[in-house]
């Protein structure tokens, strides 16, 4: 199994790293894939940032900081799990002794009630908790079955997914997710994509119970997303580079979704032929 699948799927102790520095943990493939350079600028006069699209230059633009969820997919892509998970909560640099308090204290703050989980936030949660894998997490359940709570909405409990329902942000984002891995990862695409029939999973719920979900036909299937991360292991090698390459679409598109939500661009780009590619 290849390093970055590792981290994606099975590695927990990135979700804990608090000695690396950034970017360590993450295999942008380098070693393999060298980042060649164009010289455009010194060769031809064209700057390279000509061909960067508006949404790159969120780390040096003229806007504010970046969301909260911008800056849990920084985190987490620098191998600070943690952290990451506690900005998507609301925990900031400069709350830390609230939320403190407020986790020690359950129930007895409003600090759910101040910091609402959006929708998007609850996919990058849930992608979080994937990267945690089999590992015992949060209410004595495995990071894949919180995952699955998440990528339903957790306490919002969001039932049908694909035409029906679900939040739009949530579609769009699916509808993306299907329409690049049909292109791009045609050997995995089968099992990520609920084919003729509607899918049913059983998941984690609210208070202990299960409860069940609905994938209409023809649809991405972000429970099955998961299943297959976590049998990642018994896949063959083609379909597990196609696994990765599929993750790290994912966390791009999340990041470039929230960007461009942030500068309030029309969001309908993430689907069209230039940002599937
Ligand atoms: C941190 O979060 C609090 C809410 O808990 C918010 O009022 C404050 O503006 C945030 N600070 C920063 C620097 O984002």
């Amino acid at each position: 199994m290849n390093a970055f699948l590792r981290f994606i799927v099975l590695s927990p102790a990135l979700l804990s790293a608090t000695s690396f520095p950034a970017l360590r943990n993450f295999d942008f493939s380098v070693a393999t894939r060298p980042l060649a350079l164009q010289y455009t600028l010194q060769r031809h006069g064209i700057s390279a940032l000509r061909s960067l699209k508006t949404t790159d230059f969120w780390l040096f633009g003229t806007h504010e900081t970046p969301s909260k969820i911008a800056q849990a997919i920084w985190l987490l892509i620098c191998g600070y799990g943690d952290a990451a998970h506690e900005v998507l909560l609301g925990v900031n640099a400069t709350n830390q002794d609230i939320a403190e308090y407020a986790a020690t204290h359950p129930g007895q703050t409003s600090w759910h009630q101040d910091h609402p989980l959006e929708d998007v936030n609850d996919l990058v949660h849930s992608l979080i908790h994937r990267y945690e894998g089999d590992f015992m997490g949060e209410g004595g359940h495995s990071g894949f079955e919180n995952a699955k709570y998440w990528a339903a909405g957790g306490p919002k409990e969001y039932k049908n997914f694909g035409n029906t329902d679900a939040a739009s942000s949530v579609s769009l984002i699916h509808k993306a997710l299907l329409q690049w891995s049909s292109l791009h990862t045609p050997k995995i695409a089968a099992d990520v994509v609920s084919t003729n029939s509607a899918r049913i999973h059983s998941i984690i719920a609210s208070g202990g119970k299960r409860r069940q979900v609905v994938v209409a036909p023809g649809c991405w299937d972000p429970f099955a997303f998961i299943d297959l991360c976590s049998t990642a292991e018994q896949l063959s090698s083609l379909e597990q580079d196609q696994l990765k390459i599929l993750q790290e679409f994912e966390l791009r598109l999340l990041l470039r979704y929230v960007l461009l939500e942030q500068r309030g661009c029309d969001l309908e780009i993430l689907l069209s032929g230039e940002e599937q590619q």
